[in-house]
Parts: C-alpha cells; structure tokens; sequence
C-alpha cells in the first residue's frame, strides 16, 4: 500500500483528495497538514468527512514531512515553494496543484507570480497534463498539476493543433466557473450574497492562467500563440464550461474534430466526445474526472465553437492529481477514480 501525505488538507482541494483517495485501492492517507487545525481531528475541518479517524499535523514539523512516500501539496500559489524543495530533499515525489511549477520558465511564472524561491526545479516540473504528459508524468519525481480553467481549454485544443486542424491565430476562450474555484479561505468575493442570483466576468484580460494556457499552446504549436481569455463566476459549487472560438484551418469541420479528439483519447479512460445535442455540460462530469468535449460548425462566420466541460476540484484538481500520482506509480490512470456522475 502506498504511504501518501496531503500537505494543506484543510482547503478545498485537500478535501476532494481525501474523498478521492478513501476509496483507492492501492493507496492510504497516512498525513494531513493544516496550520488552524493542526492536532485537530478531520471531522472538526470537515463535518462531512468526520467518519474518518484522522489528525491534522504541522508541515513545519521535518519528521512529519520524511513519513509518507508520495505528497500532494494542495497549498497556495508562493507557498508550495517552500515545502516542495524539503520534500524533494527527503526523497518524496510530489504533486503540486499550486502554480508554482507549472511553468518551465521562470520569468513567466515571475511576471505573473512574484518571485520564485526555487527555480532551478522548474526545468525538471512535468506539466501534468495527464492524457498529454503521462508519459514524462510516469518518471517524473515533481508533476505541476495544471490549473483548472487550463485543463478545461487544453484537453480540446492541443489535439487540434497538434493535426492543425485549428489556426493557432485568433483563439478566444471563455470560460464559466463554480465559486469553489476560488478555495475555502473566507473572502468577500465568494460570500453568498455577492455570488447568489449572479453571473459575471472577473480578470478580465489579466487572468493568471492565460500566461500558463500559452505557454502550453506555444509548445504544442511550436510557435507563439496567444489566447483571449474571459472567466466568469457562476453561482454553483462547482464545475467549469469553457467555450472556445478557434478558425478551423482549410475543411475542417465538426465531424473532423471530433475524429481527431477520438483518435487522440483512445486510450483515455476519461475524455470524451459527446453526441448529439448533448454536447457539453458540467452536469455530465459533476463529482468525476471526466472531461465532455464538443463541436459545433459555425463555417459562414469563419469560426468552429468549441465546448468543454470538466469538475474544477476533480479533474481540474485532485482527480487529476490522483490520475498523475497512478501513472507515477505504474498503475492504471484510473484507478480508485472511476465513478459516475451525480445525477440529478
Ligand atoms: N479550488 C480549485 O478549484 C483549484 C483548482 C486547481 C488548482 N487549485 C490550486 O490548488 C491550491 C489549493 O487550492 P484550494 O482551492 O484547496 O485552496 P484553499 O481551499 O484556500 O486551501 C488552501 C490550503 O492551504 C493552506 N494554507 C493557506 N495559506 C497557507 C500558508 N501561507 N502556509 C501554509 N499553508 C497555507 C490552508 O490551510 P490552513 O489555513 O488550515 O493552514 C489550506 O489547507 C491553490 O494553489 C489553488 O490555486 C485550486
């Protein structure tokens, strides 16, 4: 059985690791680390998980960090920085779901970060974009865990450029969160009547992970490409629809796009193409690690539409994580991990 901490617990994604993980066959949570609740126990964080006989400890505490062999570092973007060099100095593999090491470049990460404590990992950091990156992913001693709007805009785009099927110019994408996205910490931006009965963009033209989607589409395109991104916050728990606007390259169409998204996923056991009228929507993946993509002609105005929907906290978090942490290990990427949909 394999030993497994998550360092920062107490969060959003810390709790969808631990009901993830509860049900994993070949893996055990043998540590949980929060700052408020260390030497608490799990049900006084998280009434819903209390059935769990588990403790909060302190991640300053070195002998805490030296006791499992695999860590998930669900910890605020500037601060995973810190823990992860101790870890990978005790000879841990990691999975961060910060943005700490997403990018290869340090001076990106810096423009849009602050600065960064440990560069010289950044070279070694494998994307883990699972379906794209899992074969660097199975070596990989430290995975950065993709941001969640990136996962919901890159799973349909690099297969498409990749066969150039879209134009690398000109992409638009935009995309409609649920309020967990924004974590646990208390804010006022996320309090219930500022969210509640409304519907808007925030960031606009300067979210964080537009740097981190061009850089994944300019590697994937070999030349630069810029993406205009739009968030909004939709009043829901959580989910992600991401609606994008690309030039399809010379008679490409609907039907060919999704034959290259098939052909690329054949063996992904968690992206699909939807059918018919049911093209995409956060209801389709709520609570599982599923990706829906879908396609929809709009030729006489010189544009596809791109849909695709994904759960921020699994795929675009902690399933991903855990898809990553059993291709580490050698195992079936979706192992503890297949699950329906909540329905209604
Ligand atoms: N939410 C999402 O949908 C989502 C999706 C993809 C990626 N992410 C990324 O995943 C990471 C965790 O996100 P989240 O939504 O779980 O955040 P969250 O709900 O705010 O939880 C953050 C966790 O980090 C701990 N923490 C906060 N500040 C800290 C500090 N200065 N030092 C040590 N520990 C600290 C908190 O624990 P205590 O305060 O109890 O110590 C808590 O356990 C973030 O980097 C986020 O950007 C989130």
């Amino acid at each position: 059985m394999l030993s497994v901490g998550i360092i920062g617990a107490s969060g959003y994604t810390g709790a969808e690791l631990l009901r993830l993980l509860y049900n994993h066959p070949q893996a055990r949570v043998d540590l949980i680390t929060s700052r408020k609740y260390a030497g608490k126990p799990l049900g006084e964080c998280f009434p819903s998980l209390g059935g769990w006989d588990l403790t909060f400890e302190s991640h300053e505490d070195e002998a805490v960090l030296a006791r499992t062999d695999v860590v998930f570092t669900a910890l605020p973007h500037q601060t995973s920085m810190d823990v992860v060099p101790r870890l990978l100095e005790r000879g841990k593999r990691v999975i961060d779901l910060s943005a700490d090491f997403r990018f290869n470049d340090a001076a990106v990460y810096e423009a849009h970060y602050g600065p960064h404590a440990c560069p010289e990992l950044l070279a070694e950091a494998v994307y883990g974009l699972t379906e794209v990156r899992g074969a660097e992913v199975a070596r990989a001693r430290l995975v950065g865990n993709p941001g969640c709007y990136p996962t919901s805009v890159l799973l349909p785009l690099l297969p498409l450029l990749l066969e150039k099927a879209v134009c690398p110019e000109g992409l638009i994408a935009d995309s409609k969160s649920g309020v967990s996205g924004a974590g646990r910490e208390a804010s006022l931006g996320t309090l219930y009547c500022e969210v509640n009965e409304g519907f808007k963009a925030y960031k606009v033209g300067g979210h964080r992970h537009t740097p981190e989607m061009e850089a994944q589409l300019s590697r994937t395109a070999s030349a630069p490409v810029r993406l205009l991104f739009t968030p909004h916050l939709v009043p829901m728990d959580r989910g992600i629809l991401s609606t994008i606007y690309a030039v399809p390259c010379e008679g490409v169409t609907a039907q060919r796009v999704a034959e290259i998204w098939r052909e690329f996923y054949r063996d992904a056991a968690f992206v699909r193409v939807g059918k018919g009228d049911a093209l995409a929507s956060t209801a389709y993946v709520r609570g599982t690690n599923g990706c829906v993509l879908g396609a929809v002609d709009q030729a006489e105005r010189g544009r596809i539409v791109l849909l695709s929907a994904i759960d921020n906290l699994v795929k675009g978090a902690s399933g991903q994580a855990v898809q990553n942490m059993n291709r580490m290990m050698g195992w079936d990427e979706d192992l503890g991990l297949r699950a329906m949909p909540l329905f209604p």
